[in-house]
């Protein structure tokens, strides 16, 4: 049990850090500016029925020629932070460790941040949201080629941490390694779409692949949080950590303890597969179990930079599921998940929240809490940042300007998850000292196009990608403001 002082019912603590985030291919475009090479996503996007609506990053939200406005527009919303990626294919348009860097790449993001810093707003930088240069998928397979994928992050990472030294209080490695792994090479909805499933893509091994893949994604992290421990932070302070994401179980049928246990397995498939090497020094026995020799095994040096490199913890969360077990299992090699099925419905046919325009998406707020909790009590109380939530909205894009600016859903969607936030922090002990929201603005929402939006400012992609304030822009900063201060 944490031991806090219960002063208030929900409260966040005075220097708690708010703002809104954002990724790199989600938002910037110009794909081949600077000498940008394509990314995994360029090549992923482009190949005909992987994006829904048909459409890529190559425009998006126009953000690499749009960064003063950006800044603009987080000032007058009253920002604290602000979370982007960098674009890897950018800083080295082929990706390895002996390919050239681009200076114009690495010039830019150093303006960006300093104009960001210039206006008061803490930089949250993400090294990987996902746009892993092309060029070393076609190499050696990506993210599938440990002894070649951890030099060439190493890499990226130094030219990075010397760019910025001293500028970046807050890095954050690899973004939902969850998504990269199991959605990039298991069910093939991500690139680079690989998966067993051969109606979907001709390539993949989807019994094994996603565990590789978060293999070399741990040990990345690793080799690189050991390089910015010994070789930048002594000097230049900063801190660094990795987005994990994660949704909340509930039992389908809370009287069947299969279902009871399988939240717990659901949990470690989805968060402790990353988590669990990170603060305990193993993966978790549910997945040793369920994958035997299909999961791979760390080296003693391996498993030595790993364990405890999170100087804080990223959490991603977006909804909860109902859980139900399909153990015993039938042989479903490919169950990234851990044998079982999530539901929107529990046994009884209650909601657990409604609907939007995300096929994975219902709210629940009490879920964040409840996971807020599960994390501070399996990792020890880590210290937490709230790296994204938020949520689109059923059918918003039919909307037009300005009726689209009325984002009461997405309102009462933050009415109630910063509540329940602020709840575990004043309740419960939950060190959480900030949160993100996800988005700043609409953007290119991966495999579902630009048709779900998640900003709380509307771009209008028809009219010259102009940025307007949903009412949502105005509520989150009521709501911090209201919270700040209380604990
Ligand atoms: C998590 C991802 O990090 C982000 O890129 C994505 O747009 C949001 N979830 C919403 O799906």
């Amino acid at each position: 049990m944490i031991q806090r002082p219960n002063r208030t019912e929900a409260g966040l603590p005075s220097d708690f850090l708010w703002g809104f985030a954002t990724a790199s291919y989600q938002i910037e475009g110009a794909p081949t500016a600077d000498g940008r090479l394509p990314s995994t996503w360029d090549t992923f996007a482009n190949t005909p029925g992987k994006v829904s609506d048909g459409t890529n990053g190559d425009v998006a939200c126009d953000s690499y020629n749009r960064t003063a406005e950006d800044i603009a527009l987080l000032k007058s919303l009253g920002a604290k932070a602000y979370r982007f990626s960098i674009a890897w294919p950018r800083i080295i348009p082929l990706g390895g460790r002996n390919d050239p860097v681009s200076q114009a790449g690495i010039d830019h993001y150093v303006k960006f941040v300093d104009d960001l810093i210039a206006a008061d707003i803490t930089p949250v930088v993400t090294l990987f949201h996902w746009d892993l240069p092309d060029a070393l998928d076609k190499r050696y397979g990506g993210l599938l080629n440990k002894d070649e994928f951890v030099p060439d992050f190493l890499r990226y990472a130094r030219v990075m941490f010397e760019a910025l030294k001293g500028k970046v209080p807050y890095w954050i490695t690899f973004n939902e390694p969850f998504c990269s792994s199991g959605l990039g090479y298991g069910i093939g909805k991500h690139a680079p779409g690989r998966t067993s499933d051969r109606s979907v893509n001709p390539v993949g091994d989807s019994s094994t692949e996603p565990w590789l893949a978060g293999h070399s994604i741990l040990c990345a992290h690793g080799a690189a949080v050991q390089l910015y421990r010994s070789e930048y932070k002594p000097q230049h302070g900063g801190e660094i950590g990795i987005t994990l994401n994660g949704d909340y179980g509930y039992p389908w049928d809370p009287s069947n303890p299969r279902d009871v246990e399988a939240v717990e397995r659901k949990l470690e498939f989805a968060i402790s597969w990353f988590a669990d090497p990170i603060y305990h020094g193993q993966y978790p026995d549910s997945m040793r179990k369920q994958l035997g020799d299909r999961l791979p095994t760390f080296t003693d040096a391996e498993i030595k930079s790993i364990k405890g490199s999170n100087d804080f913890y990223g959490m991603n969360h977006y909804c909860s599921h109902f859980i139900k077990s399909l153990e015993p299992a039938p042989a479903s090699k490919d169950d990234i998940e851990g044998n079982l099925e999530c539901h929107f419905f529990d046994i009884n046919n209650n909601p657990v929240g409604e609907e939007t325009q995300s096929p994975w998406l219902r709210p629940n707020a009490p879920g964040f809490r409840h996971l807020l909790n599960w994390l501070s009590n399996r990792y020890n109380h880590p210290k937490i940042l709230v790296t994204e939530f938020g949520t689109s909205i059923k059918n918003e894009n039919d909307l037009k300007y300005p009726e689209i600016l009325d984002d009461e859903f997405r309102c009462e969607y933050f009415r109630t998850y910063i509540r329940a936030m602020s709840e575990a922090v004043a309740q419960d002990g939950v060190n959480v000292f900030g949160a993100l929201c996800w988005s700043l603005m609409d953007n290119f929402e991966w495999s579902e196009g630009y048709e779900t939006r998640f900003g709380v400012c509307y771009v209008d992609y028809e009219g010259g990608q102009k940025r307007y304030p949903k009412k949502s822009a105005q509520e989150t900063r009521e709501l911090f403001e209201q919270y700040i201060g209380k604990v």
